[in-house]
Order: C-alpha cells, then structure tokens, then sequence
C-alpha cells in the first residue's frame, strides 16, 4: 500500500504487503483443507454440514479473497499488469459477496453464543457493504474512493487471520477457556482491523 497512485512505493509499504501476503497466504491453505481434507474442529464440520453451500461459500470465498486481496496492493502488479488488476479485482469482489452471503448464514448458528453471533453478522454485514461502496467507486470511476475502500474491505478480509492469533494466543498462552475466548475474538477480529485500515486511509489515502 501507497500514499498515492504516482508516488514510489516506500521500502515499508513494500514489507508491509508482504507481511500481509505471508500471513494471508498459510490461513488461505487452512481453509482449503478444512473444505477439502476435513482439517479442523468436528463440532464446526457438524454445524457447517448442516448448510454445506453456504458454508462452502464462506470457506472457499474467505480463503480466495485472503490470497487474491492481499497481491492486489502490490504497486507492481497495478502499474505492469492492470489488466491482471482487473480481473483479479473482480474475482476478489465475487468471492467477498459469495463470503459473506455464507458468514452471514454460519454468523446465526455460530459458536460462543449471541455476543458471538452478533459480531460475526455485523462482520459480515460490513464486509459486504465496504466491497460493495469499492464495485461503485471503480465503476463511477473514482479510483481513489475505490482505493480507500478497497483498504477497509481487506482489513476486515483479513479478520480471519486475525481471529486465528488472537484465538491461539487467548487459548494457548493465557488459557482462556474456548466459550469465553470466541465470543470476545468474534468482536477483537476485525473493530481493531478497522481503526487501522481507517488511521491508515486518513493518513495516507486522503480524499
Ligand atoms: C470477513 C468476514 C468473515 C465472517 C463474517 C466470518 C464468519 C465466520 C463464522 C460465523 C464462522 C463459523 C463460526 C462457528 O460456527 O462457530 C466462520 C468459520 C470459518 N471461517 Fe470465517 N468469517 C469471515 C472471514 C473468513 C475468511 C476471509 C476466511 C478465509 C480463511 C474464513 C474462513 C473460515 C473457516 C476456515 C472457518 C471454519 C472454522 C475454523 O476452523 O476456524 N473466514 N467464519
């Protein structure tokens, strides 16, 4: 990510997408083979088997829109290949709507009770509206609200590796037990994503 679309791309910003990069990349892995191999927590395959398309929505378009968001803020691939931009962002766009579709239906019968359940629907609900205000800015042509979009989209994208550290480190080194970690990182996920994404487009992306 960059202060503007004509200014070089800072040594920070390089490393930051790639830090975004190689985090998103080994909890896309995890997705596919919780979809494919089964991987994971039996109690979550029970409740996602009992709405397979929605949950395989959410899982597979979570895990594509992890990989393809994060090489989409790649100065490199914007400038050398837009066409590439293009079709990727598209793609990115579909796999959040499809996402998103299916965390809203997994959001009402998830784990860690109605605090839980609330935070993954507003996540969801978010989630859906920031792709959609980034599809109309593009196509009203206002690349920098596109910009700025595209930045909250993918903090809360990125929500899913987020939840996961947070969870481990909760549940591993301070023995939280589960029921009462999940509903707090059902929240902890993304608000915090989101005042980052929100300080970053201040700062760097203004209007
Ligand atoms: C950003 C919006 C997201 C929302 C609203 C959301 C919501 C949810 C919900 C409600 C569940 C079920 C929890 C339960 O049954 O207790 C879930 C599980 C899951 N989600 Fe998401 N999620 C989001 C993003 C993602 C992304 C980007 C990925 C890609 C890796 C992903 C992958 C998964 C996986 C693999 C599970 C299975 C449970 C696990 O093993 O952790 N989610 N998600």
């Amino acid at each position: 990510m960059q202060a503007s679309a004509g200014a070089p791309a800072s040594s920070t910003a390089k490393l930051a997408v790639v830090v975004l990069i190689g985090l998103a990349i080994p909890i896309a892995l995890y997705a596919f083979a919780f979809q494919f191999l089964r991987i994971g927590d039996p109690t979550f395959h029970a409740r996602f088997d009992t709405v397979p398309a929605m949950a395989a929505f959410h899982v597979l378009g979570g895990g594509f829109a992890l990989l393809a968001g994060g090489f989409q803020f790649s100065r490199r691939l914007r400038t050398t290949a837009p066409a590439w931009h293009r079709w990727l962002g598209r793609c990115y766009l579909l796999v959040v709507l499809l996402g998103a579709i299916g965390g809203a239906v997994l959001a009402t019968m998830a784990a860690g009770g109605l605090v839980a359940r609330v935070g993954f629907f507003l996540l969801a609900l978010i989630w859906l509206w920031s792709g959609a205000a980034a599809y109309l800015a593009i196509r009203s042509g206002n690349v920098a609200a596109h910009r700025r979009w595209m930045v909250r989209n993918y903090a809360l994208t990125f929500a899913a590796v987020t939840l996961r550290i947070e969870l481990g480190t909760l549940t591993h080194l301070f023995a939280v037990p589960f029921p009462e970690a999940y509903p707090v990182v059902a929240w902890l996920a993304w608000v915090p994503n989101l005042i980052v994404a929100e300080w970053f487009v201040l700062r760097r992306m203004p209007a």
